[in-house]
């Protein structure tokens, strides 16, 4: 861990930069609740900002925390323990897995907000170049202590770095090895299960028992219709799609269902079909409830 004292000294800053962040407090402190108000404008537009700041309660202990936050960097003590504060505020982030780029982009509304509002407030140039420049150097030192936080997260070990990342990268290929096994599985099962179907199509010319034909005919295109599903989803996985769980409860709903339409043409069976109906209801339902949450 960097001491604030080195940070500072990295970004040139000095007592010069201290006292005018000072000097800008007042004019800040009128622009507090308007900075959250722009901040929150602006952060919204980004695609997953609603799956952090979730409900109104985090919304409200987010917006106080800023509030906070912007009046500090103005606060002038810029010590030990605003450095750990802001390595708090890091982790923060890092905890909730929120993405670095976010903070970043972030970072850059902040820059952009107090700009404008320099503008406004000070009308000498050179004067507001010199407050500038030290507002930059207290973000940057901000910016740097949160990044630090996510290369923290990432430089978590057990036994060595490098070993690690070779063995996640060869579970990685692996794991793609065995999905691509899967699917080369799953071509061969279509073909085999073609094959049923056009076996149950022969057998009903042969054996004239049409009813019965029919029924092993549709079971083995319903065979037909899961393989079909899981692969679409194998290959929708290996695309970097979401596994999809909906997909086993359609493969237990088909199988049912085909153990339904084989007892069908086998009298005295009726508590076997019961079960497979009141099954068939279980997993209907199960399905109807993923597919709603989806
Ligand atoms: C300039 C950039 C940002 C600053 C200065 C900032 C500041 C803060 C602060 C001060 C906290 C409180 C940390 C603590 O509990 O000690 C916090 C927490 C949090 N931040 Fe940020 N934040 C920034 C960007 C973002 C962005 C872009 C998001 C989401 C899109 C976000 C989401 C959150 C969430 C969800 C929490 C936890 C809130 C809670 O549950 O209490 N932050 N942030």
């Amino acid at each position: 861990m960097e001491s604030i004292d080195r940070i500072k000294a990295h970004y040139s800053f000095t007592a010069g930069d201290e006292k005018n962040l000072v000097s800008l407090k007042p004019v800040m402190e009128k622009y507090r609740d308007n900075f959250v108000v722009e901040f929150y404008h602006y952060v919204k537009n980004f695609e997953d900002a609603h799956k952090f700041l979730k409900d109104e309660a985090t919304v409200k202990r987010h917006q106080d925390a800023l509030k906070v936050w912007f009046i500090k960097l103005f606060n002038g003590d810029y010590g030990p323990r605003y450095l750990s504060e802001l390595e708090k505020v890091g982790m923060a982030h890092v905890k909730i897995n929120l993405h670095a780029h976010y903070v970043n982009a972030a970072f850059h509304f902040v820059k952009q907000y107090v700009h404008g509002v320099l503008i406004k407030e000070i009308t000498n140039v050179d004067e507001r170049v010199y407050m500038e420049r030290s507002f930059e150097k207290i973000l940057d030192i901000n910016l740097d202590v949160f990044t630090s936080s996510f290369i923290e997260e990432e430089k978590k070990f057990f036994l060595s770095q490098k070993f690690e990342s070779y063995l996640i990268q060869f579970a990685n290929r692996f794991s793609h090895g065995l999905n691509i096994i899967l699917v080369l599985g799953l071509v061969l099962l279509g073909v085999m299960v073609m094959g049923l179907f056009g076996y149950d199509l022969i057998h009903i010319l042969d054996s004239g028992d049409l009813e019965k034909g029919l029924l092993s005919t549709l079971g083995s295109l319903l065979m037909l219709w899961v393989v079909i599903e899981l692969m679409d989803t194998e290959i929708k996985h290996l695309k970097g799609g979401k596994f999809a769980i909906k997909v086993f409860i359609s493969v237990a709903l088909v199988a049912m269902i085909r153990k339904i339409l084989v007892t069908s043409l086998k009298t005295g069976e009726v508590e076997a079909q019961l079960s497979l109906i009141a099954g068939v209801a279980v997993l209907g339902v199960i399905y109807w409830l993923i597919a709603k949450v989806d």
